[in-house]
């Protein structure tokens, strides 16, 4: 099943994917999280990638479609996959049709923007391994350290409230004709963002087989 989670930053994507990876036993693949690996490493694609993310700006699209489009390729991928945080873009959408790929679902979370203003200022990631923790919903073990590798857990740069507010003007202006781009094909299902992550899951299980 090819599956794409839409949704305004911070409206829980990443936690949706990995339950549905989980239930389904295919990848995620989280540009956001390919984007920030690379940046990391210092890479070519780090070097062009960093300063549009760091002020909650999208990257060029065929960046993006690049990374998308390599990563598919992979044998891990033949059975399907999640695609979480693109296509970003009417754009990008097109793009993944010009690949030959058909979607058979789009998840499209709705959050009230000051929820995720709320959700956002509490998340904390790690530095080394680039888990992701929240104050008050997922905390580690030991306060201020990953749970996983041991390093230490810092705000997303871009999780600061004035680049927050920023990239929930783009998602307003550049994402959100994603959506009927993809309920003209007929595949589009909303979910309403619950408070708690299990009953948000439950519905998005759920939409997957409607
Ligand atoms: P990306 O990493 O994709 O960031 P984003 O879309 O802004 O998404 P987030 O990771 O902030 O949120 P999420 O929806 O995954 O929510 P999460 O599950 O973490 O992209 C970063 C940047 O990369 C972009 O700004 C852009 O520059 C670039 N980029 C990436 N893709 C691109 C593309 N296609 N085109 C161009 N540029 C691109 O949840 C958020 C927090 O809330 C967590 O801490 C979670 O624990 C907490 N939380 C609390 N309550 C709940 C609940 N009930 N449900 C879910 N989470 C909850």
């Amino acid at each position: 099943m090819k599956i794409i989670l839409l949704g305004a930053p911070g409206a829980g994507k990443g936690t949706q994917a990995e339950v549905i990876s989980g239930h389904l036993g295919i990848p995620t693949i989280s540009t956001g999280n390919c984007l920030r690996e690379a940046v990391r490493t210092g890479s070519p694609l780090g070097i062009k990638a960093k300063e549009d993310m760091d002020r909650g700006r999208l990257v060029p699209d065929e960046v993006v479609i690049g990374v998308v489009k390599d990563r598919i390729a992979m044998d891990d991928c033949k059975k399907g996959y999640i695609l979480d945080g693109f296509p970003r873009t009417v754009a990008q959408a097109q793009a993944l049709d010009a690949m030959g790929v058909e979607i058979d679902r789009v998840i499209d979370l709705e959050v009230a923007d000051e929820t995720i203003k709320r959700r956002l200022s509490g998340r904390r990631v790690c530095e080394g391994c680039g888990a992701s923790y929240h104050l008050d919903y997922k905390a580690p073990k030991r306060e201020g350290i990953c749970d996983l590798c041991g390093k230490a857990l810092v705000i997303r740069k871009d999780d600061e409230p004035a680049t927050v507010q920023d990239r929930l003007n783009v998602y307003h202006q550049q994402t959100e004709p994603v959506k009927a781009y993809y309920s003209a094909k007929g595949v589009l299902r909303q979910v309403e963002g619950q408070e708690k992550v299990e009953d948000t899951s439950a519905l998005v299980l759920k939409a997957l087989e409607a």
